[in-house]
């Protein structure tokens, strides 16, 4: 059976982003990812990728003012999402209450704004329905992030921590062709609808391999406990024939960029009196478990990715774990509004082909 999983096929031109896995360099449309995250907010990231550009002072405060109303408009909704956010499961709370929204009936210029708000304030409820607790209503004044923070976090927000969560989404808003991006492109190519697009990719973010990540990374160090146990911990796991979550990568071949990026935000974090343990325990499990790995396969070299570090984050801005793949949604809704538009603009139905390796009728038919 060929198991290539795609590796390498280009599926689409693009000019939303760029991962360089040889140098280990992620570009936004036209911007490293490390600037781009330093530099700017969320919705700067969302204009950028949207338009093209990143938004000058009117169009950002337009973008994020309509953002502010579209999370008002998700939280209206709450009330007919019918038994949606009862899952126990955050992504499958997420998939049943976007699946509620209805592209037929949001203005052509609101949809991106429409899913973007919809996702914070949906994962926000769901967080804070499992917790028994009744859902905030959104503040439209705030920034996403710092809203998204506010209506999910048991710690509520504030500037600093609010300025690293918009670190955290800028960082993982657009990514190439991954899985959850293709999976919304394939559903765009057939000309369906946004909401469908999204609906899908989430459903494709949800798989431990590649959004669900980051809550086994957190468990991961939590059992753990201490630098000293990392190594036979380790061990045990790759001898019992298991992967270490949050290393290895399919396209990177170094360290993940992003690992570094969010890394930096949390020592940010620290330096404003932000208590974050796991940053240290973290460092020091990531190089045993490289070290461990390239023992293993020293010819495929394994290093940290973006969820090795967005556990890190998320736990240390008071986000729960089950809330961490909802989170990372938040912010790569975005990435996929950008890809289904630009499917739509100029790609062509994506259809690939498959080997036949069943068996042939025994009867041949009669010629
Ligand atoms: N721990 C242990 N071994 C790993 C590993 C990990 N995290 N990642 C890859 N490997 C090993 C595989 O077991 C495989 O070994 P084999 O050839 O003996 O079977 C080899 O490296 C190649 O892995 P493969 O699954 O072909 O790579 P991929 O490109 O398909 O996988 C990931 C990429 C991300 C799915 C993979 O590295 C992984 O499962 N990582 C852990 C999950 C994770 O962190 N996901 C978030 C991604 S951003």
């Amino acid at each position: 059976m060929t198991a290539s999983g795609l590796e390498g096929v280009v599926v689409a031109d693009t000019q939303l982003s760029d991962v360089d896995g040889e140098r280990g360099r992620l570009v936004i449309r036209g911007h490293d990812v490390e600037a781009l995250a330093l530099a700017h907010d969320f919705e700067a990231a969302c204009g950028l990728l949207w338009t093209g550009a990143v938004p000058d002072a009117a169009a950002h405060a337009e973008l994020r003012a309509r953002l502010g109303r579209a999370r008002l408009r998700a939280f209206a909704r709450l009330p007919r999402l019918g038994d949606a956010l009862d899952a126990a499961d955050g992504m499958e709370a997420l998939r049943a209450a976007l699946a509620h929204l209805r592209a037929s009936q949001i203005p052509a210029g609101e949809l991106h704004t429409e899913l973007t708000g919809a996702v914070a304030v949906f994962a926000a409820a769901w967080a804070r329905r499992a917790r028994a607790a009744a859902p905030l209503a959104p503040d439209p004044e705030l920034g996403h992030a710092a809203d998204y923070l506010r209506m999910a976090s048991a710690h509520g927000s504030d500037p600093e921590r609010s300025r690293a969560l918009d670190a955290y989404l800028v960082t993982v808003v657009d990514h190439g062709m991954n899985a959850s991006t293709f999976t919304a492109r394939v559903v765009a190519s057939t000309e369906s609808d946004p909401v469908s697009a999204v609906v899908a990719a989430l459903g494709a973010l949800k798989g431990p391999l590649h959004g669900g990540a980051p809550g086994p990374v957190l468990a991961m160090l939590d059992e753990i406990g201490s630098p000293e146990r990392a190594r036979a911990w380790i061990e045990a796991e790759l001898a019992a024939g298991r992967r270490i979550m949050g290393m290895g990568h399919r396209v990177y071949r170094v360290r993940d960029p992003r690992a570094a990026v969010l890394e930096r935000a949390v020592e940010r974090l620290r330096a404003t009196g932000l208590r974050s343990d796991r940053l240290d325990l973290a460092r020091a499990v990531e190089a045993v478990a490289v070290g461990s790995l390239g023992e293993r396969r020293p010819e495929r070299r394994l290093a940290a990715n973006v969820e090795f570090y967005t556990a890190v984050i998320l736990d240390a801005l008071g986000l729960p774990q089950e809330l961490f793949s909802p989170t990372f949604a938040v912010a790569r809704v975005a990435g996929w509004l950008a890809h289904v538009d630009e499917q739509r603009r100029g790609g062509r139905l994506i259809r690939p082909a498959s080997r036949y390796v069943g068996p042939q009728p025994e009867t041949p038919v009669a010629a």
